[in-house]
């Protein structure tokens, strides 16, 4: 079996659950890491069996023994990096939001089609089981049209990651924790006709709370996301025959609920590891392929819903400093 060689960018949080959620597959090897320090290289490369290990992401990517970069930097960060490992023909999987705005996701989009060379944002609930059961349901009709959608994503900690405060490191409830409901609702309900946006933004232009009304010809959606409370954390679509409804913490849920007429029936779908492998499988499926562009993440959605999130900043008036940043001709 072909392995396919995967580079990771970084060494925090997410990074170490993407990386022990590869060795799910057993065609994927991880050959190298980078960081910004050796230190945390070799932390990282020592817990996960990694040979090669970089203090500087621009050296992995000139190295030539990856296939494809598995991005886990702070969303301002990940434009830069994901631009030149596409520029030097280095298949790109990057971490939600991909990219601040969506003026940066099109230059990226644009760039993967012209080098030929894959993109993705690894926005793992499209290709979890559960999820994908959930809109194979919708899909088929069980609840008639879809008329209402109402998600939320959100939770308080007395102490929250730096990293979600800091306007230098894209911090904010909409881009970290908004995105999820934005997609799942966009995966629903496609792209609305309008949309407002309301947001309680702090001392340091960071929003603390966003919430969101999409409007379509015939349906609407509420979407609410924040760090101030400990929400529901629960999303549904509505039709007039009854509701699809994912539990808590849906984004990787384990079960949903369908309700209509015959009652509740609690559908599950077998899962294993944290989830992030099923990503990582839909991208080496799509590279075997010759794809620049997986199917479960297509370029025009990501996108759409930067586009959305890029209009919900407009109206509450939420900026970064990395807004401006653009590298394409
Ligand atoms: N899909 C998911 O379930 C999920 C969950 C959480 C987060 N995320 C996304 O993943 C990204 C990272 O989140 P995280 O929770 O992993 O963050 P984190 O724990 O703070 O790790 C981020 C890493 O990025 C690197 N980095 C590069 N420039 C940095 C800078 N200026 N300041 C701080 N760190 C910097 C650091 O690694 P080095 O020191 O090794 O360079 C750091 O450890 C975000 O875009 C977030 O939206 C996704």
């Amino acid at each position: 079996m072909d392995l396919i060689r995967w580079g990771i960018v970084a060494t925090g949080n997410i990074s170490g659950s993407f990386t022990r959620d590869l060795a799910e597959l057993p065609d994927a090897e991880v050959t190298a890491v980078a960081s910004r320090s050796m230190a945390s290289a070799d932390r990282f490369a020592e817990v996960h069996g990694i040979a090669q290990r970089f203090d500087d992401y621009r050296a992995l990517i000139d190295s030539k023994v990856v296939d494809v970069l598995y991005i886990g930097t702070p969303h301002p960060q990940h434009y830069a990096v994901a631009r030149a490992a596409l520029e030097a023909g280095v298949a790109v999987l990057c971490e939600k939001p991909v990219t601040l705005n969506a003026r940066q996701a099109r230059d990226l989009a644009d760039l993967s089609r012209a080098n030929g060379t894959l993109f993705a944002e690894a926005m793992w609930m499209r290709t979890d089981p559960v999820i994908q059961a959930y809109f194979e349901d919708l899909r088929s009709g069980v609840i008639g049209a879809p008329k209402q959608v109402l998600a939320d994503f959100g939770f308080f900690k007395p102490e929250l990651p730096e990293r979600l405060l800091r306007p230098d490191l894209g911090g904010g409830a909409l881009l970290d924790l908004g995105i999820y409901p934005a997609t799942f609702t966009y995966m629903a309900l496609g792209k609305p006709e309008a949309m407002t946006a309301m947001a309680e933004v702090n001392e340091d232009g960071v929003d603390l709370v966003t919430s969101m009304i999409w409007r379509y010809p015939g349906a609407m959606a509420s979407l609410t996301c924040g760090m101030t409370a400990q929400l529901p954390w629960i999303a549904a679509v509505s039709g007039p025959e009854g509701s699809l409804m994912l539990p808590h913490r849906w984004h990787h849920p384990d079960h949903y609920i369908r309700r209509t007429a015959k009652g509740d029936e609690r559908i599950t779908v077998p899962k294993s590891g944290l989830g992030y492998h099923y990503e990582a499988a839909e991208v080496m499926r799509s590279l075997r392929a010759g794809l620049t562009e997986c199917p479960a993440f297509p370029h025009d959605e990501t996108i759409d819903i930067l586009d959305l999130l890029d209009e919900a900043r407009r109206q509450t008036g939420v900026t970064y400093p990395g807004d401006d940043e653009f590298l394409g001709g």
